[in-house]
């Protein structure tokens, strides 16, 4: 896959293409990324990006004539020959919300294009000439587009194969059940030692008893699940019957987040 980047800082950016996970599926080949600086594309001396919001108002637009050019660039928009061109993101937090299903969509495509506004965002006409998808990651307003941009690039580019091995992407939250990204909040893990600041793993762990084991971490899940994301247990998120057993079970328990010791085996 091949990310390009489009920022008035594109500096912001570097250190994590550059670094870590990522630079390993670049030296791979399984990535590519390119970091385009928007103002190289301004054409008057000051090299200016930003103008005041026709119909007044409080801030900055960037301009449409550097925001086009970089796009046109980057191969945004139609191609020549009429046919659409990289899909293209523009970070804004007026967009639809960002979240796991939508980051396995984008990690399926050859080519991304990620927009980064500042200042008051974009003039509306670049939106609808260049732009696929306007996203936001989440109900805040940051001051620039890079790091919503950074959060995006890492949750899409972990996902395509062979970036991440395949059983770390399968266990962790958001994905255990259910299809494109509906799941449970991941159950409390340990390590050694077995005991810490007199603070004991839980035994059942420590058990050798997989099925138990299996069944702690779920009942953990969905008591975590229940505790700071109710919405994910909706009816729609299609939870198997085995785990909506186990959920109206622990809300008649009056379930808070707090994972017992106790063996779940014998729960019953
Ligand atoms: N730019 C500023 N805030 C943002 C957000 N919440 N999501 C995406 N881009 C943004």
């Amino acid at each position: 896959m091949k990310i390009t980047v489009l920022s008035l800082f594109p500096e912001i950016l570097r250190g994590f293409f550059e670094s870590s996970i990522m630079a390993k599926a670049v030296e791979r080949g399984l990535m590519s990324y390119e970091l385009v600086d928007i103002r190289g594309y301004a054409t008057d001396k000051h090299r200016k990006c930003d103008d005041e919001v026709f119909g007044g108002g409080a801030g900055m637009l960037m301009l449409p004539g550097p925001a086009g050019a970089a796009l046109e660039a980057a191969g945004s928009g139609r191609r020549p020959d009429g046919s659409p061109g990289a899909r293209t993101v523009f970070v804004t937090p007026s967009g639809r919300l960002f979240n796991q299903a939508y980051a396995a969509e984008l990690a399926r495509e050859e080519e991304l294009v990620l927009f980064c506004g500042r200042y008051e965002g974009l003039d509306q006409r670049i939106i609808e000439k260049y732009v696929t998808d306007e996203i936001s990651i989440g109900d805040y307003v940051l001051s620039s587009g890079e790091v919503a941009a950074l959060v995006l690039v890492d949750a899409i580019y972990r996902l395509v194969p062979g970036v991440i091995k395949g059983e770390s992407l399968a266990e962790e939250s958001f994905s255990p059940m259910g299809e494109g990204g509906a799941g449970l909040l991941e159950y409390p893990q340990y390590t050694r030692p077995a005991e810490y600041a007199t603070m004991r793993v839980p035994e059942v762990l420590t058990s050798g008893h997989h099925a138990n084991i299996a069944r702690w971490r779920l009942e953990a899940s969905l008591a975590k699940t229940i505790a700071y994301r109710p919405e994910l247990l909706a009816p729609a998120a299609g939870l198997p019957e085995e785990v909506r057993r186990l959920l109206r079970k622990l809300c008649a328990e009056g379930s808070s987040y707090e994972p017992d010791t106790e063996d779940p085996g014998r729960a019953d």
